[in-house]
This record gives structure tokens, sequence and C-alpha cells, in this order.
């Protein structure tokens, strides 16, 4: 990776939960260059969007900041005001999410919700936020954006429905874009569709984007590089097509053994395998390595203390399996 766009560095945070205190970050590292794609992978439960709400800052009350700093061109964002948080996020990192409805409000039109966002994040209005909006629409591909913009959100489809979120969560020119789980709302066409304009338009503009899915076989489609989550910590990050096709984790080797082969990734949405096992109770962790009770190759060691990182160039890898240049 070149020049970092985001630093996350020791992050800790935790919940407070009925069953008692769930520490899911304890120290977490990530960053993401700048004009890259970061793919975020990991299963359902660890950790991927707390990850993106601690970066922007939208955490539930219940969540607490325990340390660390997530810098962005410089600046630290934990230090931050509400209110300049607030123009970084509208600004700087804008968010895509998986479901439509938690960002388009059914009962305004696409018209009506656009002209807002770009008032409220770059202060434009009238007829000038209108050719914006319009020109938005046409660079995510929705040619017939006058009609777009008359529009309910019901009135499109889901592909379409993303489309727009896309073009709002771009309106402001970010630097960072953050994409939880964009397509998994859509079939598998649209899913394509989608994350291949996403790419040409972080190729034209220059920003970076945080890609977060469940799927390690979408990941590599799109990222330049993936870093894979489990139970809140990084556990394998490198180039793309490294960590899939050499995967050195035996958490994303599991993550790669599920990838459908071709042939059957068309006929169903569902990834048709998962990791034997799963993902533990966070209020009352393993000891030592968090995978461990999923090992297939788990040593004394990694039920005792937590391994560090294994390195080599830019790939890292938290298990002891490579320790001493093993393997
Ligand atoms: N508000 C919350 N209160 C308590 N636990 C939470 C809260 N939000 C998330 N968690 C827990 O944190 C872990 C990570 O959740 P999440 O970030 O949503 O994972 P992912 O996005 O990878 O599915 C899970 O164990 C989840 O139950
Ligand atoms: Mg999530």
């Amino acid at each position: 990776m070149l020049d970092p766009l985001l630093s996350v560095r020791d992050l800790k945070l935790s919940f407070q939960t009925e069953r008692g205190e769930l520490r899911l970050f304890q120290g977490l590292n990530l960053d993401v260059g700048k004009g890259e794609v970061l793919g975020v992978v990991g299963e359902s439960g660890s950790g991927k969007s707390t990850l993106a709400y601690s970066i922007i800052r939208l955490l539930p009350p219940n969540a607490r900041f325990e340390g660390g700093s997530v810098v962005l061109g410089g600046k630290d964002l934990t230090k931050l005001s509400e209110k300049q948080m607030r123009d970084v996020r509208g600004r700087d990192i804008t968010m895509v999410f998986q479901d439509p409805t938690t960002a388009l409000n059914p009962v305004f039109r696409v018209k009506d919700q656009m002209l807002k966002v770009i008032k409220a994040n770059i202060g434009v209005e009238g007829a000038e936020a209108r050719v914006l909006a319009m020109g938005m629409l046409r660079n995510v591909e929705l040619p017939d954006a006058a009609a777009i913009m008359g529009s309910f959100p019901y009135e499109l489809s889901g592909g379409m429905q993303q489309r727009v979120m896309i073009a709002m969560a771009l309106t402001s020119n970010p630097q960072l874009l953050i994409a939880d789980e964009p397509t998994s709302a859509v079939d598998a066409t649209i899913q394509v569709q989608i994350l291949k304009l996403l790419d040409r338009l972080r190729r034209e503009k220059g920003f970076s984007v945080l890609l977060i899915t469940h799927s390690i076989a979408v990941a590599k489609e799109v990222s330049d590089r993936i870093a894979v989550m489990y139970a809140g910590d990084i556990v394998e990050e490198g180039e793309a097509e490294k960590v899939v096709d050499s995967s050195k984790h035996p958490y994303t080797q599991g993550l790669v053994k599920c990838i459908p082969a071709p042939r059957a990734r068309h006929e169903s949405r569902r990834d048709l395998a998962t990791v034997p096992g799963e993902v533990p109770d966070l209020t009352d962790p393993p000891p030592g390595c968090r995978f461990h009770p999923r090992c297939p190759y788990v040593m004394d060691v990694c039920r005792k203390t937590k391994p560090g990182y294994w390195k080599a160039g830019d790939s890292h890898a938290l298990c002891y399996l490579y320790e001493g240049g093993k393997a």
C-alpha cells in the first residue's frame, strides 16, 4: 500500500450488555490507502459494521470507546468535537448501507432527498443543486435522471435504489466511501454491476473505498487489499489475490473453502458452505487465540496466549503457525 488516507491505530472498544462487557476491539490496526479499495471480510458478528461506525463515530449508546486513534488525512477524528465530526461525516467520509430503506425515506421523492443532502453537505441549493444531482445520477449510470428525480424510492428497483444511494454519497466528493454490505440486498448479476460501477467511480474520482462484505469472493473481485476480521481481530491482511489464493490464517482458508465453484455461484444467491463451528460469545471469549475452538490446526499455545502478527512484506496473519518462518 502506498500513502495511507485512513489509519486506525490501537482501537479499543467494548459494549456494555446485559450479559456483561463485550470487549470487541482490543487494539485494532487498519490502513486504507489513497485511492484503494480495502475489502473487510468476515462472518456476521465479527465486528465489521462496528468498525465502520467507530470510524465515523456513530456508535450506539452502550458502546464505550476505550482508546486509539482514527487518523484521516492527518486529522485524528477521535479528538474532534461532535460538530466538527458532523462535517467530516457528510463531506470527507460518506457511507452506503446494505438496506436502501435505512438511507432512503419512502415518503419523499428522490429529488427532495438528494437536494436535502446536497444542501446539508456542501451548502449548494436551487438550480445548481439540481444540475449536480442530475449529473450524479447519470454518473451512476441512471441515464433518465429527470424521471428518477421525480420518483419515489418504491418505484425503483433495488439496484436503482442502490445507485441513487451511491450518487447521494458521492455528491460531496468524499475522500473515503464506506460501503457496508452494499449489495447483499440485490441479486448476483446486479451485485457485480454495482461493484464495477463503484470501481469505475473511484478510479475516476480518486476516493478510497472501505468495502464491507461477508463474501471473500466478492471482496477479491473488487478490492486491492483484503482485511479478514474474526471476533473483533484482523486475523489476516494483504493484497487481495494473495489473501485468497494463498491464505495464511486457518480462518481465511475456511472462508475460501466456502467460495462456491463458478458454475454454482450463479445457481444460488446463498453461500453454499460455512466455516465449521460458530462465532464465539464475545462476552465470554475463548482464551488465547479467539479462533482456536474452530481451528483445525490448534496447538496448546493457541489455547493459552493470544498470538502476535506474523509479517511478510505487506501481508500479515495473527497466527502461531508461521512463527519462525514455518509453513
Ligand atoms: N449495540 C450493541 N450492543 C451489544 N453488542 C453489540 C452491539 N452492536 C454490535 N454488538 C456485538 O458486536 C459484535 C460485532 O457486531 P457487528 O459489528 O454488527 O458485526 P458484523 O457487522 O461483522 O456482522 C457482535 O458480537 C454483536 O453482537
Ligand atoms: Mg454488519
